[in-house]
C-alpha cells in the first residue's frame, strides 16, 4: 500500500504516524500553573535531542485549539520534570491524560505521591524510578496543526539506585512503559544484546 500525505487528513495522519512510530517511551510530565495548581499529563512523542547539555524534548498539540495546560505551564515557569514511569504505573499514567480543568491537579485526583524537586518548582513523582528536572530551552512549533515541540536542558537526573548496574540504567529492572497506537500500551518484550558495532570486523 502506498499512501500519498495530502489523501489523508490530520486526525487520519496522526492514527498512521502513531501506528508507524512505535513503541514511544513516555514523558510524564509534572509542571506547576502560575497560580501553584500541580498538573501531570502523559506525553509519548518524547526523545533525547542532545548530550551535551543533556536536552530531553516531547510534542504538545492542541486542544479545542489551545495549548494543553502542560505546555502552557511550562512556557509560564521555564520549569518542569519529566518522570519516567515502570511498567506497574500504567493505570495512573492512563488516567492522568483525561481531562481535568485547569485548576485541577492530576496528582491530587489520583492521590500519586510526590517529592519537591531540588531545583525546579513541580513536584517529581515518588513512585517513578527516574524524574528528570529540566528548564525550558525551546518551542519549537511545526507543521500547520498547532502542536509544538517543547525541549529542556536536564538540569538534574533522579535515578533509583536499584536501576544501576555497571553504571548504567538497567533497562530489565526498570521495566519502561511504553506506548503503542491509542489506548494500547507495551512492555519490555525480549531483549537481544549483540557485539558493538564498531568492533564488528569487516571480514570481506
Ligand atoms: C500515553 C499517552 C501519551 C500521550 N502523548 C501525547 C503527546 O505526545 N502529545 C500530546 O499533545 N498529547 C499526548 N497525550 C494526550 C495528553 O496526555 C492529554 O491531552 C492530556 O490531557 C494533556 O494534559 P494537560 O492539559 O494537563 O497538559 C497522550 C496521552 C496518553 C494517554
Amino acid at each position: 500500500m502506498k499512501i500519498a500525505p495530502e489523501t489523508l487528513n490530520k486526525a487520519s495522519a496522526y492514527k498512521l504516524l502513531t501506528g508507524v512510530v512505535v513503541p514511544r517511551p513516555i514523558a510524564w510530565v509534572s509542571t506547576i500553573s502560575p497560580n501553584g495548581v500541580a498538573n501531570l499529563a502523559p506525553f509519548s512523542c518524547f526523545t533525547f535531542v542532545s548530550a551535551d547539555p543533556p536536552m530531553v524534548g516531547f510534542n504538545s498539540g492542541l486542544r479545542n485549539q489551545q495549548r494543553k495546560d502542560t505546555a502552557r505551564n511550562i512556557l509560564a515557569t521555564r520549569q518542569f520534570v519529566v518522570n519516567i514511569a515502570s511498567f506497574d504505573l500504567l493505570d495512573a499514567v492512563h488516567a492522568s491524560a483525561a481531562d481535568y480543568a485547569e485548576d485541577e491537579s492530576e496528582i491530587e485526583h489520583l492521590g500519586l505521591a510526590t517529592h519537591p524537586a531540588d531545583v525546579v518548582a513541580p513536584p517529581r513523582l515518588a513512585d517513578c524510578p527516574i524524574s528528570l528536572e529540566c528548564v525550558l530551552d525551546s518551542h519549537v512549533p511545526f507543521g500547520r496543526s498547532g502542536s509544538e515541540f517543547i525541549v529542556g536542558e536536564i538540569k538534574l537526573f533522579h535515578v533509583d539506585d536499584r536501576l544501576i548496574v555497571d553504571g548504567k540504567v538497567d533497562t530489565e529492572i526498570l521495566q519502561p512503559l511504553m506506548r503503542l497506537a491509542g489506548p494500547t500500551y507495551a512492555g519490555l518484550g525480549k531483549v537481544v544484546r549483540l557485539q558493538k558495532a564498531t568492533e564488528i570486523v569487516d571480514r570481506r
